[in-house]
């Protein structure tokens, strides 16, 4: 595990043969941590041996979908290579209570839900406000927060830990930076200064902890979204008839040979550039130059180059500000000033659109400037590595435009529309514990789906499928027709035959003139999920975050209120409890 270049290691070759051997089925976030937990022993040490408290960095992370996670570990990386004794920490790991007992902290969080924190960060962000907390007056900190400017609450738990923080008494050392989708460089900005005043303010550590790069990490998480693995397609089928509304597809992609490791819950990323028709697209909106040279990121490159890799299916809000400051007060001011109106407006359109329906005049270079680098799409696994070691499966549904323009989503536009089966993508694999099988294979579990929703649930049955496990399975789920929409319909079947679905409702909106959602189906079985939860089952909620997922839980916290006979705070603790206690799990976007 520990690489050539260790030559120059104080160890003996059988201590080296130990490390080896301890480290070895680590992934990089353990192996980030018992790197911390070491320097930390060493750092105890001296303190026994000096009586002299040695200061340290301590840096605390909390990520939903992986980017502040991946930050964090350069940013570790970053300080370990400055020589400041640091140590890395999900805030899912951290007793918020310690933050009473540091001196330097730098904290990297992200938004999620309408301006909540990550599901790691809950507690921390909680204790922050609760009243139980004292004083921070001896705490220098600084906050990185991300988000998407095309949220109406941006970046606000990061807002909101920083003023928090702030208001305690502690001191910011360097002022909070929010980043949109495109953090790189603002990372980049942050990373500098604050590791510039850590490494002047905090010690060196003194004993010789081996470099974090001699480590080897578990071979699944070399791939990131910097270091993709090219993956084959193998399969593309049309999971939704001819004549329904949504254009959803069944994908399956070829890991043999890439020591990729997943579990049911996590989601593959996929990282994309725009296909030659997009590029036209907008390339002809407004009668651009493609060969025209701008300067990018400090290079000289041709306009249609550069566009291979910026995103123009997506409208972004600060672009739309920005044009919307081009077109003046004859454009659309006031669309970019209320969200809702942002909303859908951008929901059917993409840049091209925009352009050609809004001309005024803007060069390729003005472009180029206010446009977001493309980030990978993220897609629930719908398979289980157990039933299917080599591969990775998808529920997919195709983003269309309804516009006169072919205009297809990105990824969905790729995998659903443009590529072929033996094509190629770039892929990795983003690990999700917050959306996790009980451990306990006795447990019963219930599913709440509707559309794409339901990909995860594919992977949850065919694990507990292969590991024998007798838990009752519930699934809820939702989709416009029986006839047209009903995903995986053989399958589901023969688990419902096997009983290893043991229990299972549908909630076909439009095959009644009454439409019936799976908010109506919980709302209809109240009584008996009220006795699965109280007999310790687990319940996950996936598909969409604005309509399906609120209106669950809206129904969610009324049947505990009715059936568990709770008033308004218990029902809220009660949730919290299962939110803790693992037993209720969201993956919505
Ligand atoms: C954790 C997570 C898990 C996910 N799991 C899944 C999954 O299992 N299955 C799945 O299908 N998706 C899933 N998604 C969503 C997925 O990541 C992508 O957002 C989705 O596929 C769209 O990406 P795209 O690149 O195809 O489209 P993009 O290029 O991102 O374009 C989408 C945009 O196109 C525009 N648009 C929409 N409709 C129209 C229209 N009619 N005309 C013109 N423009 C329009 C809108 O601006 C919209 O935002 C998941 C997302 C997250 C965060
Ligand atoms: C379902 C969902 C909800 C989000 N809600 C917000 C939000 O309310 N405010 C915001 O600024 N960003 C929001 N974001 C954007 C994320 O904060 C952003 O993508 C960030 O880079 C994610 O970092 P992470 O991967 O570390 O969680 C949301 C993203 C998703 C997928």
């Amino acid at each position: 595990m520990l690489q050539e270049n260790i030559a120059n290691s104080p160890l003996a070759p059988e201590q080296l043969n130990k490390v080896n051997l301890a480290v070895q089925d680590l992934n990089t976030n353990q192996l980030l941590w018992v790197s911390g937990f070491i320097a930390g022993l060493s750092g105890q040490n001296k303190i026994e041996s000096n009586n002299n408290r040695q200061t340290k960095l301590t840096i605390l992370y909390a990520s939903q979908t992986g980017n502040c996670r991946s930050l964090a570990q350069q940013y570790y990386q970053k300080c370990q290579s400055l020589s400041i004794n640091c140590q890395l920490h999900s805030l899912a790991d951290y007793k918020p209570r310690n933050i009473t007992k540091e001196e330097y902290v730098a904290i990297i969080v992200s938004t999620h839900g309408e301006g909540d924190a990550p599901d790691d960060a809950e507690i921390f962000h909680e204790y922050l406000f609760s009243n139980k907390t004292p004083q921070l007056k001896s705490l220098k900190y600084s906050v990185l927060a991300l988000g998407d400017s095309s949220y109406e609450k941006f970046c606000q738990t990061g807002i909101d830990i920083d003023l928090q923080l702030k208001k305690l008494g502690a001191q910011s050392v360097i002022d909070r930076i929010d980043c949109d989708l495109d953090f790189e460089e603002s990372f980049s900005v942050w990373q500098e200064e604050t590791s510039g005043y850590f490494s002047k303010n905090i010690d060196k550590p003194e004993s010789n902890v081996a470099p974090l790069a001699l480590l080897k990490s578990n071979p699944s998480e070399q791939f990131n979204r910097k270091h993709t693995y090219t993956s084959e397609i193998l399969s593309i089928q049309k999971i939704t008839t001819q004549e329904s509304v949504k254009n959803v597809y069944h994908i399956e992609l070829n890991i043999d040979g890439s020591n990729i490791n997943y579990r049911p819950g996590d989601s593959l990323g996929i990282v994309a550039q725009n296909s030659n028709d997009t590029i036209n697209a907008l390339i002809n909106s407004r009668g651009f130059d493609a060969n025209k040279i701008i300067q990018y990121k400090n290079k000289e490159q041709s306009f249609v180059s550069v566009l291979r890799s910026l995103e123009i299916t997506l409208i972004s809000k600060s672009f739309l500000k920005f044009y919307a400051g081009l077109l003046g007060p004859k454009g659309f001011n006031e669309l970019v000033n209320n969200h809702q109106q942002f909303q859908n407006f951008v929901s059917t359109r993409q840049l091209s659109d925009v352009l050609s329906e809004y001309p005024t005049p803007i060069s390729e270079q003005q472009l180029v400037d206010h446009l977001f680098t493309i980030t990978p799409r993220l897609y629930s696994i719908a398979s289980s590595q157990l039933k299917n070691p080599d591969e990775i499966h998808l529920t997919v549904a195709l983003v269309e435009s309804s516009t006169k323009q072919p205009n297809n989503g990105l990824v969905s536009g790729l995998l659903c529309h443009s590529l072929k089966e033996g094509d190629k993508v770039e892929i990795y694999v983003e690990n999700n514990r917050n959306f996790k099988l009980p451990e306990n294979k006795d447990t019963p579990i219930i599913m709440i789906a509707a559309g794409t929703g339901i990909a995860p649930f594919r992977g949850f049955l065919q694990e507990r499928q292969e590991t024998n496990a007798t838990g009752n399975n519930w699934l809820i789920f939702g989709n416009p027709s029986f006839d047209n929409d009903f995903l995986y319909q053989l399958e589901l079947q023969k688990h419902f035959k096997a009983n290893l679905l043991t229990h299972i409702d549908l909630a076909f909106s439009r095959d009644q003139k009454q439409k019936v959602y799976v908010q109506h189906k919980v709302k209809q079985k109240a009584a008996e999920i009220w006795q699965w939860l109280e007999q310790g089952a687990h319940l996950y909620i996936c598909g969409n975050k604005d309509h399906m997922a609120k209106a669950v839980e809206a129904e969610l916290l009324l049947l505990i209120q009715e059936q568990g006979k709770l008033n308004t705070e218990e029902v809220k603790i009660y949730l919290t409890e299962l939110k803790r206690n693992k037993r209720y799990q969201k993956d919505v976007y």
